[in-house]
């Protein structure tokens, strides 16, 4: 594909394409806030498997710096392990013992509260406006279910992104970044990947639009299709 077709269709989508209304363009702001957390302030009865989860309007950096995010239980701090959903925008804080063999749960009937201190950056500079704490009490024990994250093959991502928002219209076989089929589309997508660590891969940060890969959705794609996107990337990028 030619540089000066692949640069008409960049500008004809730039007033062609329609983006999900749900997903404004972020102007880039100075500062990050907190959007919404789980579980609720002041919430009672969670259970000893709880994920937090604490969203911003801005996506933060990773990997998190040591002490941006801490939980403690009184007067004990408690290790947190902190990942960074840029899909969702938001950090997800496991405390470090589910990951001791045999897991360890949080303690019933037991009074939490995390923390996450202005040293939080996003991606492209800003910082936490202002302190964040939320408090939470245990109940008497988790909710079961699978905690495990989905772990998709390459495949499903070549048939429902690659394939189903034709990327290859643009990136082409032939093209510095060759789309056109599923082998071709995993050897080039690797290159802009880190695997097991979807926060850090230009592939997603693209896809999202952080204010370090251009700013904008690199193309229209639903939220289910970025989540999909992000847990192949976190769970190895495999094909
Ligand atoms: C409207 C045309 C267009 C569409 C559709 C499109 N891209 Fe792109 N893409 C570009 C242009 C232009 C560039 C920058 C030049 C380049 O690197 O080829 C780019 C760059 C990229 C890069 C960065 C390459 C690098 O290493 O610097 C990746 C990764 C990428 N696109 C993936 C995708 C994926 C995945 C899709 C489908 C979900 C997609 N693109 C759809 C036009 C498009």
């Amino acid at each position: 594909m030619s540089a000066r077709f692949v640069l008409l269709s960049v500008l004809s989508c730039s007033v062609g394409c329609s983006w999900p209304a749900d997903r404004p363009l972020d102007l880039q702001s100075p500062t990050l806030s907190v959007g919404t957390a789980a579980p609720a302030e002041g919430a009672a009865g969670v259970p000893t498997d709880v994920v937090i989860e604490v969203g911003f309007d801005g996506w933060p950096e990773a990997p998190v710096v040591g002490g941006a995010v801490r939980m403690t239980a009184g007067p004990q701090d408690v290790p947190v392990h902190v990942a960074v959903d840029l899909v969702g925008k938001r950090l997800r804080v496991t405390p470090a013992r589910y990951r001791e063999q045999p897991p360890r749960l949080l303690d019933p009937d037991t009074g939490y509260t995390v923390a996450v201190a202005p040293a939080l950056r996003a991606i492209g500079g800003a910082t936490l406006k202002q302190l964040f704490v939320l408090k939470f009490r245990t109940g008497l024990g988790p909710a079961g279910g699978s905690s495990a994250r989905p772990a998709p093959g390459f495949a499903l991502v070549w048939r429902d992104v690659v394939a189903e928002a034709a990327c290859a219209g643009c990136h082409g076989a032939g093209s510095p970044l060759d789309l056109s089929s599923e082998g071709a589309a995993y050897t080039a997508l690797r290159k802009s990947s880190v695997p097991g660590d979807s926060a850090r891969s230009l592939l997603l940060r693209l896809l999202v639009g952080t204010p370090d890969a251009g700013g904008t959705p690199h193309a229209p794609l639903s939220d289910a299709q970025l989540a999909l996107v992000r847990d192949w990337l976190d769970s190895g990028a495999t094909p």
